[in-house]
């Protein structure tokens, strides 16, 4: 446990940092990228999963009107990359992973309404927005029994020391 900006890990102790969805959260990443510089061993590599601003919103949230607000409060590509390669890192590639899931209508919406004011994607949406957001996915899968099949897609960058 610890905090980006000061992890309780000795210099070039790590091979891997594995961030995921949350590269959106730290204050300062230029700070961030250069604390991972410092613990991961040459050679190491730093793999960054999220939502980024220049990643297309899919799956059920693409059906909240007013989304591209909360997509365009991400970092985008350039801007993480940059941090990392002032760091000392080398970009190694970007990719977009597709990964399908399953979900029950009303799990997912007691879910949803739970972190309506705390997911970074959710709290830039007004009440309109947010009602409208859940009308629509409700009417869309509202006749289908069981399970529903959905995706998303989160971009995974890839840094090397
Ligand atoms: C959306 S959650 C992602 C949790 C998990 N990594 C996952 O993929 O499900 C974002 C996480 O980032 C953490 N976080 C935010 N700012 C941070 C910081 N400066 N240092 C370390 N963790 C931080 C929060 O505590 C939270 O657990």
């Amino acid at each position: 446990m610890g905090r980006i900006e000061s992890l309780p890990l000795h210099s070039e102790s790590i091979d891997v940092a594995w961030l995921s969805t949350v590269i959106h959260q730290f204050d300062d990443r230029d700070t961030a990228a250069g604390e991972l510089h410092r613990v991961i061993r040459p050679g190491g590599r730093v793999l960054v999963r999220g939502f980024l601003s220049d990643v297309t919103i899919t799956g059920l949230f693409s059906m909240f009107p007013g989304i591209e607000r909360s997509a365009d409060s991400f970092p985008s590509t350039d801007s993480v990359v940059s941090s990392f390669e002032s760091a000392g890192f080398t970009l190694d590639r970007v990719t977009d992973v597709v990964e399908p899931w399953e979900f029950d209508l009303v799990a997912w919406t007691e879910r949803v309404r739970s972190v309506r004011h705390i997911d970074s994607g959710l709290r830039p949406l007004t009440d309109t927005e947010f009602d409208k957001g859940l009308q629509v996915v409700t009417e869309a899968f509202s006749a289908t029994n069981g399970p529903i099949a959905s995706d998303g897609t989160l971009r995974l960058v890839v840094l090397r020391k």
